[in-house]
This record gives structure tokens, sequence and C-alpha cells, in this order.
């Protein structure tokens, strides 16, 4: 999940002198932090930090954020998908494996370093919507009434992220996670057309490459036999399921990342601390867990809270 932001004093004070772009696009202050909460929290992984719609950029689309992304001539017709380019990644966006390199150093094996991007289905949908929205009612238009331009698109972005995941592996990212934050978009049925094959593509990819996956499909339990087909190697829980539950929907045997509602964090530390418990108590039957929040965490997150859930997590024997 994402780890570094707006939370952190110590990021707040970056963001002041820079804007989140440039911030993505700066290895020293990329590199500065990603180890930010590394430091102040102490958890087991770094995440590099950037952002999903980093390869976009690399595709030849211009975007800003605000606070969320905003492209700015959104992807509409088979034209404008003849036109995004399956770039070469290492020179579109040089930045982000500049940015793994020094991890890797400044790291020097403390902690491992997950790299990470949307999955083809999420990042096609901000190309056409533009910027996020609650119904994504352009993009879900073009799935329905235009699916050849839509899988045009979604090979693409498919491409686009195989070359720009491997990369990473290569430049020393040792897990990768996808992030597939709209796949709950659309019913179960058009997740298998969609975006299921996609994302299975570059989690094959990736695998290719030695290093282990992370599929995270947020709000996509109606569709958690299709998610588990994917093959990731861990299966992200957002936090909306009990960890049993999720791992029964899944089909059992498999290793879970989650799942902390995020906002459990707002309330008082005895709080996070029981909670965090009801939640590690609940995937001890699993086999294997990976203890995190089930999305990303709040602006309004109190740092020591954040803490306490790590420490809790740390201190927990089955
Ligand atoms: O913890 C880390 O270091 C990882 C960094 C990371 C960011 N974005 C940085 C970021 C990661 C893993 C992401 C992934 C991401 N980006 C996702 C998938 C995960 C999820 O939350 O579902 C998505 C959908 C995006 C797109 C995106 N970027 C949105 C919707 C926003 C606005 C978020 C908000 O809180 O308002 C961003 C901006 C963004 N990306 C921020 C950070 C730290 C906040 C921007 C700022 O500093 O002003």
């Amino acid at each position: 999940m994402r780890q570094a932001g707006r939370y952190l004093p110590e990021y707040r004070e970056v963001r002041a002198r820079v804007e989140f772009l440039t911030l993505c696009k700066t290895p020293e202050l990329a590199a500065q932090v990603t180890m930010q909460p590394v430091d102040r929290l102490g958890v087991d992984a770094a995440i590099l930090f950037s952002d999903i719609l980093v390869p976009a950029l690399a595709m030849g689309v211009n975007l800003h954020f605000d606070p969320g992304p905003v492209v700015d001539r959104p992807v509409r017709t088979a034209e404008d998908v003849a036109r995004l380019a399956v770039p070469d990644v290492e020179a579109e966006v040089p930045f982000v494996y500049e940015t793994i390199r020094i991890l890797r150093r400044e790291l020097s094996g403390r902690v491992p370093l997950i790299g990470f991007a949307g999955a083809p289905f999420t990042l096609a949908a901000y190309l056409v919507e533009g910027k996020g929205s609650r119904s994504f009612a352009l993009w879900k238009r073009m799935l329905y009434a235009a699916p050849d331009v839509a899988h045009e698109l979604l090979d693409k972005t498919t491409e686009t992220t195989i070359r720009y995941l491997v990369a990473q592996v290569r430049a020393g990212a040792q897990a990768i996670q996808l992030f597939d934050t709209w796949a709950g978009l659309v019913s179960a049925s058009d997740y298998a057309v969609f975006s299921l094959p996609y994302a299975k593509r570059v989690l094959d990819a990736v695998r290719a490459e030695g290093v282990p996956t992370i599929y995270f499909a947020l709000d996509a339990a109606h569709a958690a036999t299709e998610v588990a087909a994917s093959g990731a190697d861990v299966l992200g829980a957002d936090w909306r399921a009990g960890l049993a539950s999720a791992s029964r929907a899944f089909g059992g045997g498999r290793v879970l990342q989650g799942n902390l509602d995020p906002a459990v964090l707002l309330a008082d530390a005895a709080t996070v601390r029981r909670r965090t418990l009801a939640m590690l108590r609940d995937g001890a039957g699993l086999p294997g867990h990976i203890a995190n929040l089930g999305h990303g965490i709040l602006p309004e997150t109190p740092v020591d809270n954040a803490i306490a859930f790590v420490e809790t997590v740390k201190g927990f024997t089955s």
C-alpha cells in the first residue's frame, strides 16, 4: 500500500518545496521520501515513491496532479489510442530506475524494496476518464460501446506496464505490486474480459524475472474467483471483508496482504492496537500473511497511530 505521503510532516516539508511530479522525477528526492516511512515507522519493506500514472508520461500523455491525476487530453477514440506510444521506458522515465538504484544502495539489505505499477485496466481507466470519478462513465461507455478500442488500449497499457516493471526488477526492485484500484467498477464477467487477462500477462512477465508478485484488486469481492486466477503470489485483500472470509472467497491456500481499514488509524491508539490484533488473529490461519492496511494510508492519520499499527504487528505471535 501507499505508505509515504502527507500524513508525515517530513513528507509535507519536501512537498512544500516541490510539486508532486517533480518529486517523482527527482531520484534523490524520491529516494528520500521512500525512506521516510521506513525510518519513522519501522516497516519491513520500502515502497518505491512514484505514482501509477508515471507510465502514462512515458506513453506521451501529459498530466498533472490536483491532488489526484488529471490528464490534459484524455484518450477517447481509436485515433487517440493509435497515437499512444509503447515506450522505451529506460529512455522516457529514467528517473524511476535511478531512484531504485539509489534506494538499493541506501537500503543495503536493511529491508527489501517493492516496485509497483497500476494494472492495465486501472491505468486505461484514468487515460480515458482523464481523472478520478465515481462512475468512470466515459471508460465504461468505451468498454461496452467500443470494446475493440478498449482492448487496443488495454493491449498498449499492458505492453507498457510489462516493460516498465521488468525494468524496475532489473534496476533492483525485489517484489512487484500491481494496483487494480478500479477493478471493482465492472461485473465479475466483465472483469474477466477487460482486466484479468491483462493483469495476468503483466504478473506472468514479472514472475519470469524471478521476483514475487502482489496483486491488489480493490472492491472486487464479487470477482474473487477471477482475481485468484491472476496467479499472483500474494493477493491483496481490501478492508471490506475479513481475512479468513476473503481467503475462502479466493479459494483458500493463498498468501494474503491486508487489511485493516485505513480509517481505523484515525481513532485512538488503544483502538488501533485492538483492531490490529483482531485482524492479525483473523489472518493467523492463512498459509502466509503480509500485515498491512486494506488501502492507502489517509493524509489525516496521526503518525503515532501508524507507529502503533506497526508495533502491534511486529509484537504479534500467532
Ligand atoms: O508509499 C509510497 O511511497 C508509494 C507511493 C504511491 C503513490 N501513489 C504516491 C502518491 C503509490 C504506490 C501510489 C499508487 C496510486 N496512485 C494508486 C493505487 C493505490 C490506491 O491508492 O488505490 C492510485 C489510484 C494512484 C493515483 C493517485 N495519485 C491518486 C488518486 C492521488 C490522490 C490521492 C490523495 O490522497 O488525494 C495521487 C497522488 C499521490 N500519489 C500522492 C502520493 C503520496 C499524494 C499527492 C501529494 O503529495 O500531494
